[in-house]
């Protein structure tokens, strides 16, 4: 379900202005003729239905109306687009596959919103050198399905893999439960095309592992959602695949136990491939929203670990398994499961995937993506509950614990307009003062977006803030790419 409303209509802190820009113009009949021209009849959409369906992603109850969906098909389309839209002074919003949960994808300035859905093309998978060329729109696990038919991985996986775009991925810097080994987007982002909002077309990049030439464009374009440029092809590079997993659930009488753990894991020399927490309400909820039981759950666990190794020999796994017990066993940990088949293990993932459509099912909710050095995590998961008592709200947290980047799920549960629109936001920026104070940020995977953008002053000085809108304003002068959105 998600509930119309506009800029204005907003009254949470800082959000009122978000797209505001008096400098924008209508797109006129006259302009949407120009941009049939440019994609064709059938990839303009002014109906109702298009235009809600690109008004929403998965953030809240949020619906933001733009007034026209172009889908073009290719780099000359979108430059073409672009140029008549700076010329004109149209807001501009970039879509993938519309699972963000910081609101990237949302036109809060109405105008045009630019679908990637039809960039869906592999267009090469350099088995010589180990990289993969592919257009925005290909479905993550399209791509990481593709790649592994090549003995090949893509290790980036955003637990909205089924959905999510690449494109959208680069442009979060998205992460998922094999980031703890593998690292993040930009740690695999070589380089990009990009049409900037002008309409120019550039190269950031060079398709190789090094590059010590000039400013790191490709980086600055990872995790920008959308506010510099529309990238339009990705090289990525790539690795063998692993061909054996291990994969163990552990339940702890004390979610804090099982926090404190993690960092206890890595220390005795082990690197998981993931390793995920769960607290009580999270495995809970996605066994009932699955429909689907794996292990028995004791009711007196209050958490979960999922923890997986990864390699090519399976002896070295098993060694790393009994190290990681040895580990738990100091925190008081239950009757650890073992997955002992694929069907058990893709079980256990498909429940830790689905925490989020569980939560949703339960209640609306707002998703803090904390993230802090990882020996910080007991103490993040005692923040939460704490100033969640102070506020009076509720909140399931679960997430890439080895990341040290716990999802605080703030659930609107029965919470008036008062409490949800102004007491929530002093508890949420009282958690991003503590994750700030321990080393940390308010997003580790999901982004700014439009949601984050009234806690940024907690973690950037003025200084830093302005450096950011300045490179905001190097790409885009007239600001017409997703206005409202990070710096912007
Ligand atoms: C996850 C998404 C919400 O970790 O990032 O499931
Ligand atoms: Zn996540």
């Amino acid at each position: 379900m998600v509930s119309d409303k506009t800029p204005e209509t907003k009254n949470t802190s800082g959000r009122k202005s978000a797209g505001k820009n008096n400098s924008f113009r209508p797109l006129t009949p006259a302009l949407l003729a120009k941009m049939r021209d440019i994609v064709s009849e059938s990839f303009l959409l002014t109906d109702e239905t298009a235009r809600r369906n690109h008004g929403h992603d998965e953030t809240e109850d949020l619906l933001f109306w733009p007034d026209a969906v172009a889908l073009p098909a290719n780099t000359q389309e979108v430059s073409a687009l672009l140029r008549l839209c700076h010329a004109e002074r149209i807001p501009v919003t970039i879509r993938g596959g519309g699972s963000g949960l910081a609101g990237g994808a949302l036109p809060v300035a109405g105008g045009l919103v630019i679908s990637m859905k039809r960039f869906d093309r592999i267009i090469q998978i350099d088995v010589r050198n180990f990289q993969v060329t592919v257009e925005p729109g290909v479905v993550t696990e399209v791509l990481q399905n593709a790649v592994k038919d090549k003995g090949l991985f893509y290790p980036p996986d955003p637990s909205s893999r089924g959905l999510s775009f690449i494109g959208g991925n680069v442009s979060t810097n998205a992460g998922g439960p094999k980031a703890v080994k593998y690292g993040v987007v930009k740690d695999h982002v070589l380089n990009l095309e990009v049409v900037l909002p002008n309409g120019d077309v550039i190269w950031t990049g060079a398709n190789t592992l090094k590059n010590s030439t000039g400013y790191n464009l490709t980086q600055l374009i990872v995790g920008s959602e959308g506010t510099l440029g529309v990238v339009t092809k990705i090289v990525l590079k790539l690795q063998p695949h692993p061909t054996q997993t291990l994969l163990m659930l552990v339940p702890f009488r004390s979610a804090e136990s099982a926090c404190a753990a993690v960092a206890a894991i890595f220390q005795a020399g082990v690197t998981p491939s993931g390793l995920e927490f769960m607290e009580r309400n999270a495995i809970d909820w996605a066994v009932r929203y699955v429909g689907e039981t794996p292990v028995p759950i004791d009711d007196a666990d209050a958490a979960h670990l999922l923890i997986e190794v990864d390699g090519f020999h399976v002896d070295s796994l098993m060694a790393d398994c009994a190290t990681i017990t040895e580990v738990l066993e100091n925190f008081e940990c239950g009757e650890i499961f073992f997955a002992d088949n694929d069907a058990q293990k893709n079980a256990l993932w498909k429940l830790r995937r689905n925490v989020a459509h569980a939560v949703k099912r339960n209640s609306v909710y707002k998703e803090e993506d904390t993230v802090v050095p990882r020996a910080e995590l007991p103490a993040l998961l005692k923040t939460v509950k704490d100033v969640g008592r102070k506020y009076g709200f509720e909140s399931v947290c679960y997430g890439h614990a080895g990341d040290g980047n716990l999802h605080v799920n703030i659930l609107r549960g029965a919470l008036d307009e008062r409490a949800w629109t102004v007491e929530v936001p002093k508890g949420i920026r009282e958690i991003f003062r503590f994750v700030k104070s321990v080393g940390g940020t308010l997003s580790g995977e999901h982004g700014v977006g439009l949601v984050q953008r009234p806690y940024l002053d907690l973690v950037f000085s003025k200084t830093e803030l302005r450096l950011m809108r300045q490179i905001k304003k190097a790409f885009d002068p007239r600001g017409i790419l997703n206005p409202g959105k990070v710096v912007g």
